[in-house]
């Protein structure tokens, strides 16, 4: 399986990610994930990342497309992968399919995870007194937000006319929205 994980900030992408590597033995891929390590090594392009981020902006297409290609061009990539926060916009999402069918390897499935901004709030003000994460705070959280909704909800229309798209609600406990998930894609739901 292939996947297309998209919502929100605070939407649950990458927790639902780590339950869905542990149930389907799937490869998490997430750009969040690779740009934050690359920023704590101190690499030329995590430092320059890192200013992009701690203001709530996208990091740019070229340097995205790069990291993204790197990775799916690794072997451990075989047995299906779950995308969590890319494509973050139109551009990314065409440079994605053409990466994939160079790899002959199309996306299968997009899953698109709703949750209601009162809720994405608190979780994201919960994350921040927990972790501190640098981009969880005010000004940037409102930035984010405006972000995602100029330029990152087009890319569900664009799985949607590819036929690829499900909406799953977010809400609720975690499990609950796992289940909802593996529901989609047909998964057994008993517990591994
Ligand atoms: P990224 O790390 O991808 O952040 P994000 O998309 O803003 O997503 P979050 O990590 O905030 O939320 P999530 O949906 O993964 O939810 P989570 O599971 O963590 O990107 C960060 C930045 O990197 C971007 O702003 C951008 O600058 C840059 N970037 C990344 N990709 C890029 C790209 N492709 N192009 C350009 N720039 C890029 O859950 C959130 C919280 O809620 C957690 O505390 C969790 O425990 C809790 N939670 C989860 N589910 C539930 C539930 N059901 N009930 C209660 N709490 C829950």
């Amino acid at each position: 399986m292939r996947i297309v994980l998209l919502g929100a900030p605070g939407s649950g992408k990458g927790t639902q990610a780590k339950l869905m590597v542990e149930r389907l033995g799937l490869l998490h891929i997430s750009t969040g994930v690779l740009l934050r390590n690359a920023a704590k090594r101190g690499t030329e392009l995590g430092l320059k990342a890192k200013s992009i981020i701690d203001r709530g902006e996208l990091v740019p297409d070229d340097i995205m497309s790069d990291m993204v290609e790197e990775r799916l061009g690794r072997e451990d990539v075989a047995d299906g992968f779950i995308l969590d926060g890319y494509p973050r916009n139109l551009a990314q999402a065409k440079s994605l399919d053409t990466m994939l069918e160079r790899l002959g390897k199309p996306a299968n499935q997009a899953i698109q995870i709703d949750v209601d901004l009162e809720q994405l709030i608190e979780r994201i003000a919960r994350r921040a007194k927990e972790q501190g994460r640098a981009d969880d705070s005010g000004e940037v959280v409102r930035n984010r937000m405006r972000v995602y909704h100029e330029q990152t909800a087009p890319v569900i229309d664009y799985y949607a006319n590819r036929g690829l798209l499900t909406h799953v609600l977010g809400d609720g406990r975690v499990e609950e929205v796992l289940e909802r998930i593996l529901s989609v894609l047909n998964v057994n739901h008993a517990p591994a």
